[in-house]
């Protein structure tokens, strides 16, 4: 079912029904049907009794808020590394260069990583490292509440993966292997709209057109409305849905390294967010395997008749190249940090 309100021929608000997964509902293979279904359409599906209580998810957004409310000198200081750990401001991230002229997304945004210390060996890797934190004393207990979330994310992420798993054809424990999600690359990433009102037809977007670039994303929002999906990205016109927040659940989108992994039978979907004048909160949490985890067809993806469409590919090679087209050049950075 979708709602629809029509304004002479253009679309006003259309909010789009996806399917949703109960992690505590025993009967697997209800979930494997709905999480197939999703992946196959659309790439975007609700995921509830996660195991992360609301009370917690509250003090993770409040921490958040507290942070984004700094004076920008203070976020300037822990300004986001080249392992991209730490703050990124306003405007620093351009997702959609052909519709985005001269301006990024209207959101900044903080990365948190897997902490990995400065002389442990595996920090050389390009997404290892110790991450950025602001200092002691300024936000009691907020590193402490990140870290938490972080890893109780990892284990929402895992089961959800186990269900991908089962739903590609594969064994249900095909990603946690040492080098999938036993080591992964997990990235949270607290994100602020700051209530910019967005407007298509100049380019200006709270977050512009883009599909995540890794396995699957969790996503938490808070209650204002912001997220769209384009099902068909090569439909003209696109044709953007709303996914409404829905209370205490993730939304869960399949990112651009399981598409080519699945041989493009799961789809990565086009997304974006717009500004509606409110201001709005929202924390992801992208997930991929490890460094060295080489992404190569699956098994269950290919036949004679329908045989790999990518080379296989070093998970890092591929995230790293990402990285790097969508965001700005530290240097022009140099200026804040006299
Ligand atoms: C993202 C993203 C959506 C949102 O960070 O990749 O799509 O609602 N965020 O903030
Ligand atoms: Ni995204």
């Amino acid at each position: 079912m979708e709602n629809q309100c029509q304004n002479g021929t253009e679309t006003l608000l259309k909010v789009s029904t996806l399917n949703c997964i109960d992690l505590s509902n025993p009967d697997i293979h209800q979930s494997v049907s709905l999480l197939k279904q999703a992946c196959l359409d659309c790439g975007f599906f609700y995921v509830i009794n996660h195991g992360i209580s609301q009370e917690f998810m509250d003090e993770v957004f409040g921490q958040s808020k507290s942070f984004f409310a700094l004076p920008l000198n203070e976020k300037m200081k822990v300004l986001r590394n080249e392992k991209h750990r730490g703050y990124t401001p306003v405007l620093d991230e351009l997702l959609d260069p052909d519709n985005q002229v001269h301006v990024g997304d209207y959101k900044e945004g903080y990365y948190i990583g897997v902490e990995v210390p400065e002389d442990d060996p595996e920090a050389e890797k390009p997404f290892y490292g110790p991450n950025v934190w602001p200092e002691d004393g300024l936000l009691p207990g907020w590193r402490q509440t990140m870290e938490k979330f972080h890893h109780q994310a990892l284990e929402v992420a895992k089961a959800v993966a186990r269900i991908i798993a089962l739903a590609l054809g594969l064994e249900v424990d095909f990603f946690d292997k040492p080098e999938m999600l036993g080591k992964p690359i997990a990235t949270l990433r607290l994100l602020h709209y700051g209530g910019q009102v967005s407007d298509p037809s100049k380019g200006i977007y709270g977050a512009g057109a883009h599909s995540d670039y890794g396995l699957i994303t969790l996503l938490a929002t808070d209650d204002v409305m912001g997220l769209q999906i384009c099902k068909d990205k090569d439909a003209k016109p696109q044709i953007w849905e709303y996914v409404a927040p829905v209370k205490g659940a993730f939304i869960v989108n399949l990112g651009d390294m399981l598409e080519r992994w699945s041989n493009c039978i799961f789809k990565s979907t086009l997304h974006r967010v717009l500004g509606n004048g409110q201001e709005r909160y929202s924390i992801a949490y992208f997930v991929e395997p490890s460094h060295d985890c080489l992404v190569e067809c699956l098994p269950t993806c290919k036949s004679e008749n329908n045989p790999p469409k990518f080379p296989p590919i070093y998970c890092a090679t591929y995230l790293s190249q990402r990285y790097k087209d969508t965001h700005a050049e530290l240097s022009v950075y140099k200026k804040h940090q006299t």
